[in-house]
């Protein structure tokens, strides 16, 4: 993976942050002092991450910053959201790195429970997004979006954050979260900004960790092909099947990737298209060797 810019040497210096940092690891001492931060008449802003903190995550940090007067930063390795034989055990970890980040960024409070702690024994309630979470990675990896709403929930009710950031790599994530917050009333601004790419445009990721050199330079073919697809578009290529076809070819054309999916849905609804007649996005999970990579980006005609 090609290093990530080190923190406080990409772009301004952060403002100083009010409140001297501050790890919190039980959850009941974050929603103590959740509350006392409210209170306090503060506008709270939590960053959601499973930690191994890359540029993605900082810029949603330092857009955090920028808006609000305490930024949360949970790191929090969901186990619910992994299936089995996925790579709970492996993913990358790194606290002391991440703190140190948080800290460069302007984070004033980092939340790192552990699983037991998030999942004390008979806990058995789980929350369900329907239609957004039935295709796509919802397909791919039953129960993963469940995982992710119930711990997202859990977040926000730890946290109580006034307004939420997430990345747009994401996307399906990204709409599950809105339709949740729109659903449950939880009265949460929810912030998805842009996918940060590395100069090859390789979206940024945690797991760009695993892949070797090799794998590396093979998984430039999913940003190519959104570009491909994008540029078939403008030229005036509609049709669903040619576009995806015209996404996949560089893909297809490396050896260590293997399609997961590629697909153009409309964005909102994440329903299937045939014609490229309104916003659509085109996603896709690819495995390039035995790591799986998402990617996506919205065409609009
Ligand atoms: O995007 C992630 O890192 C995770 O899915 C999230 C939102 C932190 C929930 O565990």
């Amino acid at each position: 993976m090609a290093a990530a810019t080190p923190p406080g040497e990409a772009g301004a210096a952060p403002p100083p942050s009010r409140l001297p940092f501050e790890v919190i690891r039980d959850p009941r001492a974050m929603r103590a002092r959740a509350d006392d931060l409210r209170r306090d008449g503060l506008r709270l802003a939590v960053v959601p991450t499973m930690g191994f903190l890359h540029d993605g995550h900082l810029s949603l940090l330092r857009a955090a910053r920028a808006q609000a007067d305490v930024v949360i930063l949970t790191i929090f390795v969901n186990p619910t959201q992994f299936g089995p034989g996925e790579d709970l055990d492996r993913y990358p970890r790194d606290e002391a790195g991440d703190l140190a980040k948080a800290r460069a960024c302007g984070v004033d409070l980092a939340f790192c429970p552990d699983a037991a702690a998030m999942y004390p024994p008979g806990a058995q309630t789980v929350i369900e997004v329907r239609e957004l979470a039935r295709p796509l990675c919802g397909a791919k990896r039953p129960g993963h979006f469940a995982g992710v709403a119930t711990v997202v929930t859990k977040l926000f009710n730890l946290t109580q954050p006034h307004v939420a950031f997430f990345g747009q790599k994401d996307y399906q994530q990204l709409a599950i979260i809105r339709r949740l917050v729109r659903d449950l009333d939880q009265g949460i601004e929810i912030v998805g900004l842009p996918i940060v790419r590395e100069p090859d445009g390789l979206a940024m990721s945690s797991r760009n960790a695993y892949l070797s050199a090799d794998e590396r330079r093979q998984a430039r073919a999913l940003s190519a092909g959104l570009e491909a697809a994008a540029v078939a578009l403008a030229a005036g290529t509609r049709d669903a099947a040619a576009l995806v076809a015209r996404a996949r070819a560089p893909i297809d054309a490396q050896p260590a990737a293997r399609v997961d999916y590629v697909e153009l849905r409309d964005a909102a609804e994440l329903t299937p298209i045939e014609r490229v007649d309104r916003p659509a996005v085109l996603a896709m999970a690819v495995f390039v060797g035995t790591t799986r990579l998402l990617d996506n980006r919205v065409l609009a005609p």
